[in-house]
């Protein structure tokens, strides 16, 4: 088996990083084979460039400090205000200039100036997620000739809304210089083909291959990304004696508890998720009262404007749903900030009854599938989920809600909180088998695979 690189902008270093269930799939995934993992320091330094290097068994973790010019540009930058957006629907959002996609590049040049030194031949590459795009094309032009593969995290926008982007081609004809191209979803791969075909100036060979101008092939597939399902389950199990889980517990007074976990970022659809919990309220008038719901909502990317905007409007509307609705001995909306240790959250979803995840756009949503793995077999929660969110086509028995719509989302809850056991059971049931299945190690493995055999 080659040695596998992983390069990432956020690289989970152990006992520095809140290790996600991303980050434990790769590093199983690299403790199985020995590797590298490459990418930013998540330090802001005077001059870019000064290296860190941890190890862990097997595994070499090595990363880059960026300067705060480069971080501006590069990541707060082109990152976050241009493609960010872009590829979350949101031409309306997009802040594009030419020195915020330089610094893109230039940090893209500077990893491929890191790292091609260190590739050894029989390498397997994979590179993930939208800060990257460029880095093959930039290793092949400094002579790297081992497969390299990439993993798009979030969604692809419609071919229009690429097209709109300046210097589109530029930037999104990089692509053809891996090997193998991941997406979370079929209409994901879909959406890119026809880009590739209207504006990229490729065409396609069947549905995995498209061709690129100078006639180079590349496979490009979905692997909807799973989670360390068994792991969850278990977690959410033993956390249920944690006394953050049992201070929520008491705290509630046997009334039912709604729950939603997301950064605070726009893509996520909460301010659209507050007014559907106001819709609830004021449309089941009969369930007023008997539920309690937990917004958990930590600050991301907050030098971003547009995220601190959102923070600014979701306090408004928080103390106005709050100020209108709860009564002496009852507050509909609790809304948090803080961010919770992963265990602490799994022993939170097994005690709700309703889990609301609603975004605008979502690649996959890994919390969706964590709160079904989280829960109690004999009594499990309902999940609302938005049909926008990549795992909606694979979580086909939660309640799937248009976020748009405000009394669709508003029945799906008051749905959800009064379903008799015997069909949550059985919706749960189907979910949590399909889980098992696809778990983060089918995922990494199958991924792997498709690269490795890639000619
Ligand atoms: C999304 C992206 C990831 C990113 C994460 C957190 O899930 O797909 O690449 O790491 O958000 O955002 P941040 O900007 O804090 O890394």
């Amino acid at each position: 088996m080659s040695r596998l690189v992983v390069v990432s902008n956020r690289v989970a270093v152990p006992g520095e990083n809140r290790a996600g269930g991303l980050a434990t799939g790769l590093l199983a995934a690299l403790r199985e084979r020995g590797g590298l993992w490459f990418g930013w320091s998540g330090r802001s330094t005077a001059t870019s460039g000064a290296l860190h290097e941890h190890t862990d068994g097997a595994i070499r973790l090595l990363t880059m400090d960026l300067s705060k010019a480069d971080l501006d540009t590069y990541y707060n930058g082109f990152s976050n205000r241009t493609l960010w957006p872009l590829l979350h629907f949101r031409l309306d959002l997009v802040d594009y200039d030419r020195s915020k996609r330089a610094g893109y590049w230039r940090v893209n040049r500077l990893f491929a100036d890191t790292l091609a030194p260190l590739l050894r031949e029989d390498d397997t590459v994979w590179i993930h997620d939208y800060h990257l795009i460029p880095l093959a094309s930039l290793l092949r032009e400094r002579g790297v000739g081992c497969r390299i593969g990439f993993f798009l995290h979030v969604p692809v926008p419609s071919a229009d809304l690429i097209h709109a982007l300046p210097d589109h081609r530029a930037l999104f004809q990089t692509l053809h210089a891996y090997d193998l191209l991941g997406f979370q979803t079929r209409r994901d791969v879909d959406r890119f083909q026809s880009y590739v075909r209207l504006f990229g100036g490729g065409s396609l060979i069947d549905s995995q291959w498209i061709q690129a101008p100078d006639g180079r092939r590349v496979r490009t597939s979905a692997f909807p990304i799973g989670i360390d399902t068994e792991h969850i389950a278990r977690q959410a199990r033993s956390a249920a004696g944690n006394s953050a889980v049992r201070a929520l517990r008491q705290s509630l007074q046997h009334r039912k508890l709604a729950i939603g976990v997301d950064r605070l970022d726009y893509s996520k659809g909460l301010p659209e998720r507050f007014h559907g919990f106001e819709r609830y309220l004021s449309r089941h008038p009969q369930d007023k009262g008997t539920m309690t719901f937990l917004q958990i909502a930590p600050v991301s990317r907050g030098s971003v404007n547009e995220y601190r905007k959102l923070r600014g409007e979701l306090e408004q509307l928080a103390g106005h749903i709050n100020g209108s609705h709860a009564e002496a001995d009852w507050t509909p909306l609790r809304y948090v900030n803080q961010n919770y240790a992963h265990s602490t959250l799994t022993g939170f979803y097994r005690e709700a009854a309703v889990g609301l995840v609603t975004p605008l756009r979502d690649g996959m949503n890994l919390v969706a599938k964590e709160y079904i793995a989280a829960q109690n077999p004999e009594d499990p929660g309902m999940l609302v989920l938005s049909l926008l969110a990549g795992a909606a086509d694979e979580l086909q028995q939660a309640l799937l809600v248009n976020p748009h719509d405000l009394d669709g989302v508003a029945d799906a809850i008051a749905t959800a909180a009064n379903m008799p056991r015997a069909e949550r059971i059985e919706r749960w049931q189907t979910m949590m088998q399909h889980l098992r299945e696809f778990d983060i190690n089918r995922w990494r493995r199958d991924y792997l695979q498709a690269l490795e055999a890639a000619p």
